[in-house]
């Protein structure tokens, strides 16, 4: 496939948002480099977007930071980026226990991949960011409202959110976006809601016009709702 002059690397791209958001990408012709831990499920996004874009699939876990130089030389390989979505998260414990229950263990992992991990990779990338790059980092609802039970998660977006908007005030040549998708009907949907009928949730495809719009446009850096910006028209 031809080499397009503009790339993204997306993070958590084999399946749910970043997949959805992937195929669009592919299909105008950016190149890209995706990872996700389940190297099969990696694999089988790549082979299929390979028909429409380049496509570079590195696996493995974004809070390892081997992986995370593994992504960085993928970029320079490519002459740099001019897209980081930090889209991969987890969720932590299902069901989501109760703030006074947590394991600690479990909430020090949850930082580890939403809140360190976004961070350290933009540093790894530091250099491998063209002109005007944009940073979008996915949070979600829970990092800003107080729903019993997520507070593990939700907490952990709030951290990643103020890490954005300080890393945005630091860096006015980038764009930073903090966006939050909406529910969208995915496996971390679904674990959040273990055993529930989750299928009037909109598929992730309905969030992602609002990422096009961050992508390819120019607007400030902040926080967007992506279902605000872009509402679904059907
Ligand atoms: N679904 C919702 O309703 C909702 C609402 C608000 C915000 N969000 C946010 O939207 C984003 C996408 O969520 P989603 O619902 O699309 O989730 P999803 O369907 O569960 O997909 C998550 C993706 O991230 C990968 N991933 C998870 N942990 C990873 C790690 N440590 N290293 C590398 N890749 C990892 C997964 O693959 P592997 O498991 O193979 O690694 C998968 O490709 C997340 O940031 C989430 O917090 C979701």
């Amino acid at each position: 496939m031809a080499e397009s002059s503009r790339t993204a690397l997306i993070t958590g791209a084999s399946r749910g948002l970043g997949l959805a958001l992937a195929r669009a990408l592919a299909d105008r012709r950016w190149s890209l480099i995706l990872d996700a831990r389940g190297a099969d499920a990696l694999e089988a996004a790549r082979t299929e977007l390979s028909d429409t874009a380049s496509v570079i699939a590195v696996p493995g876990d974004v809070a390892d930071p081997a992986h995370r130089q593994a992504l960085a030389d993928a970029a320079r390989g490519l002459g740099g980026i001019d897209v980081l979505v930090n889209n991969a998260s987890t969720l932590g414990p299902s069901p989501l226990p109760p703030l006074l229950d947590y394991p600690l263990d479990a909430l020090e992992g949850v930082y580890r991949v939403n809140v360190v991990a976004p961070f350290a990779l933009l540093q790894a990338l530091r250099s491998e960011l063209k002109t005007g790059a944009r940073v979008i980092n996915v949070t979600s609802d829970a990092g800003v409202e107080a729903y019993e039970g997520w507070g593990g998660y939700g907490s952990s977006k709030a951290a990643l959110e103020q890490l954005s908007a300080v890393l945005a005030a630091e860096n006015p040549s980038l764009r930073v976006y903090w966006v939050d998708p909406g529910d969208m009907r995915t496996q971390m949907q679904q674990d959040a809601f273990p055993g529930e009928d989750i299928s009037d949730r909109p598929p992730p495809e309905e969030s992602v016009p609002a990422f096009l719009q961050l992508v390819e446009g120019d607007l400030p850096s902040g926080r967007y709702a992506a279902r605000e910006l872009a509402p679904a028209t059907a």
